[in-house]
């Protein structure tokens, strides 16, 4: 059958109104304001504050927490905002080679947006932390990359109530989460279980006692000391079933073996699922191989270098080591940040693969978690 089309019998009105539009628009632009349009507007001051990218901070401050945990209060020059449990990238140029290292933030949001301060609390392990606290001195410049992580109270994702459960330097999101309930910027119940081997193991306790109130608890449980007004072994089922009741997400900071141990406590009362259990990733590390050297060429942009690999270390170890600056953020595969294209060679990843299965498909991997298993070519971005 054919179309039959609808006769337009208004079009020629259409043709009229345009017209007509001409000098209604000539009109208008006459009596405009002849100041220029502004250079910036609020919106796009908001969008800096929010992400305002790798910025240069000065070190202001460092006090000593423990004796093997420090805190640096970095000078921000700007505000900033981030959610209490983010962390920040902290990288530095140390000899010849560009080291970076993502550390959950230990001050609150109102520091950052009021006080233009943003403050890391480190543990004396692994090569950069140790050389934060032995070198790293006042009025030292670092890059300070955009707060970034999913460790922080969503009140659509978690429940109103929270159990922290904190070991060695993971008390650090969980001090400035406490800061944050205290300040107002957050709005939950934190009861915090946080485990150490003696009382001189513990950072930033007199400021968290300070804190306690409403909506803020902390428990101490020694594992190597037996101490009046404090809970002695380890964070087992029967402790957590003591502290929390009912519908409460668990959050947990600290190292990959009391994570092992927790999970298997929480399973006892029934608290299983990402959507309960939350933790924070810890970095990659090394891995437990034969040592063994390969060749990596490396693109950026249209530069390509030739640097070596050790088949214990993960490609972005390679790379800074060699002095490359490359993008990471969390190094522990899970932003996406160091995104990087494999041209060529054989590669193990650390852990559980967490790249999209696009990615897998069309050859991408993560340098953070990636570690070479012969010669490699890649291409990554310029960091
Ligand atoms: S730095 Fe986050 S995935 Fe590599």
């Amino acid at each position: 059958m054919a179309y039959k089309f609808k006769r337009q019998i208004f079009g020629f009105m259409d043709l009229l109104r345009f017209k007509k539009m001409v000098p209604t628009r000539e009109k208008m632009l006459a009596e405009g304001s002849a100041e220029p349009l502004p250079k910036t507007f609020s919106v796009n001051e908001t969008a800096k504050i929010l992400h305002p990218g790798t910025r240069k901070v000065k070190l202001a401050e460092i006090r000593d927490e423990t004796h093997d945990i420090k805190t640096f209060v970095f000078e921000t020059f700007a505000p900033s905002m981030f959610r209490a449990g983010q962390y920040v990238s902290l990288r530095a140029r140390i000899g010849g080679s560009v080291v970076s290292r993502p550390y959950a933030i230990s001050s609150s949001p109102f520091d950052a947006l009021r006080g233009n301060k943003v403050a890391v609390t480190i543990k004396r392990a692994g090569f950069f932390s140790e050389w934060m606290c032995d070198n790293a001195a006042l009025g030292d410049e670092f890059e300070l990359g955009d707060p970034s992580g999913d460790f922080f109270h969503d009140g659509v994702r978690d429940s109103r109530r929270v159990l922290g459960i904190a070991g060695g330097s993971g008390i650090t999101p969980f001090f400035s989460m406490a800061q944050a309930i205290a300040e107002g910027s957050e709005d939950f119940e934190l009861t915090l279980l946080y485990g150490a081997k003696t009382v001189k193991d513990l950072a930033f306790k007199d400021r968290l006692d300070a804190l306690c109130g409403d909506k803020f608890k902390v428990v101490y449980v020694l594992s190597d000391e037996k101490k009046d007004g404090f809970e002695h072994g380890f964070i087992t089922a029967e402790l957590i079933s003591k502290f929390a009741q009912g519908d409460f997400t668990v959050m947990m900071c600290g190292p990959q073996v009391m994570y092992d141990f927790a999970e298997k406590e929480l399973a006892k009362i029934g608290v299983t699922g990402a959507r309960r259990v939350r933790k924070e990733a810890n970095c990659v590390s090394t891995r437990d191989v034969k040592p063994q050297e390969f060749k990596l060429r490396v693109h950026i942009r249209d530069e390509a270098f030739d640097i070596k690999a050790d088949a214990r270390e993960t490609l972005l170890t390679a790379m800074e080591r060699a002095g490359l600056k490359v993008p990471s953020k969390c190094r522990a595969g899970g932003c996406g940040f160091c995104h990087s294209r494999l041209i060529d060679g054989k590669y193990s990843i650390a852990g559980a693969d967490k790249r999209r299965l696009a990615d897998v498909k069309f050859g991408f991997v993560h340098p953070c978690c990636t570690y070479p298993d012969s010669d490699m070519e890649i291409e990554v971005p310029r960091g």
